[in-house]
């Protein structure tokens, strides 16, 4: 009997080979759900025994964990980083046209709240190399409806927070900072929720910290805003069925803290091993890639490793095709996009922010890549771009 053994060439097997051996997760969430399996099913199955599931007393342990973790005097949970958002600007008094100034290089949310409280966006062009908010191009845009400046730690960096605070404090303005992406990065040693008057994060399923569902927290070192938000998440109400304020149902359900209390604990070691895989895809991708940008008073929670590159759709087709997921954030800039077009913006208006859009690229993070899985990254971006 004979065989018939195709013509293949040795590369492409060596690729095959590569393949199957080689499954990259983006953010690996079945894996990290088996790493921590026993306590997340104990602690779920307390709350199912115990039937508590709106605000259970474990809501309030997680409440003083984050602020254990974070330094920051009140951490309050809530139902998502949008609806963190939405807290601390109700918290603020935000009134319609009011103006806040932020970036348009970030996930909708942060404008889109901006908005649904009816004060204006208005956008500041972001750095080329940390694709944070320019402090230097800040003032320019205050005027006397400004009330907020909204930096948002992008990819899990904190932005330049010395200058916007300065300049929050000369013109009297609150700063708010969107944190969903950077919970445990730092600036100058203090963690990012501890610093502005409010800042927020998002505990989506694949952000650096997640819980399996919606959920997100609101940190302040101000006891009013602490007062005023916590009566804003649960309707307003300082009494049971009594309504201090138009409020919202915003609370994080115990199910969800319950994960979130399984999780913290390995948290700093998930940080720190996120930071080790950030240091390898630096040192092993080519140099023609622009590699991310950490400036030397800060962390990064790496809640992306973002690269720019000129071939994207090509690269990110051949990368698929060898197993590799990758994900653009953002690839259009809020000041373009539909629903904001009410606010008058072109093309060429923001010009780093576009740029931005159309070169970049994440590749898988998460902290259980392999040193394997990040040098197959790395060789096969080489190869391809
Ligand atoms: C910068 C930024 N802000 C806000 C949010 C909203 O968080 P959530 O999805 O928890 O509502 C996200 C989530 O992706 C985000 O990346």
């Amino acid at each position: 009997m004979s065989t018939y053994w195709p013509k293949i060439s040795v590369k492409r097997l060596t690729s095959f080979c590569d393949q199957l051996s080689m499954k990259i997760d983006f953010a690996n969430l079945q894996l990290q759900y088996q790493k921590y399996k026993v306590d997340i099913d104990t602690n779920i199955q307390a709350v199912l025994n115990k039937s508590n599931y709106i605000m259970g007393e474990e809501v309030h342990e997680l409440e003083r964990r984050l602020e254990d973790f974070t330094g920051a005097k009140h951490a309050i949970t809530c139902s998502s980083g949008t609806d963190a958002l939405l807290l601390a600007m109700m918290a603020m008094d935000i009134q319609p046209d009011d103006e806040i100034i932020t970036t348009p290089f970030t996930f909708i949310a942060t404008a889109e709240t901006i908005a649904l409280m009816k004060a204006k966006p208005v956008f500041v062009d972001i750095e080329p190399d940390t694709f944070n908010i320019d402090s230097s191009l800040i003032e320019a845009a205050i005027t006397d409806k400004t009330k907020v400046i909204m930096p948002v730690s992008l990819y899990g960096q904190p932005a330049d927070m010395d200058t916007i605070q300065a300049i929050a404090d000369k013109h009297n303005l609150k700063v708010i900072i969107d944190g969903a992406q950077s919970f445990g990065s730092t600036y100058n040693d203090k963690t990012d929720s501890n610093l502005g008057d409010i800042s927020t994060t998002s505990f989506f399923p694949a952000k650096p910290l997640g819980c399996y569902g919606d959920g997100g927290a609101v940190f302040t070192n101000n006891d009013e805003y602490a007062k005023t938000i916590k009566m804003m998440r649960v309707h307003g109400q300082n009494k049971r069925y009594h309504h201090k304020y138009i409020g919202m149902g915003g609370r994080l359900d115990t199910i969800q803290v319950a994960v979130l209390l399984a999780k913290l604990p390995h948290y700093p070691q998930e940080l720190a091993d996120r930071q080790q895989i950030a240091k390898r895809y630096t040192d092993t991708l080519p140099v023609r890639l622009q590699m991310p940008v950490i400036r030397s008073n800060r962390s990064s929670a790496w809640a992306q490793y973002t690269v720019r590159v000129n071939n994207r759709d090509a690269l990110q087709a051949k990368l698929k095709d060898n197993g590799i997921p990758t994900a653009v954030h953002y690839p259009m800039p809020l000041h373009l996009q539909e629903c904001f077009q009410y606010l008058n913006h072109n093309q060429g208006d923001f010009p780093i922010s576009e740029k931005a859009s159309n070169e970049v690229m994440s590749l898988p993070m998460n902290s259980f890549l392999t040193n394997d899985q990040v040098d197959y990254v790395a060789s096969k971006v080489q190869e391809n771009i």
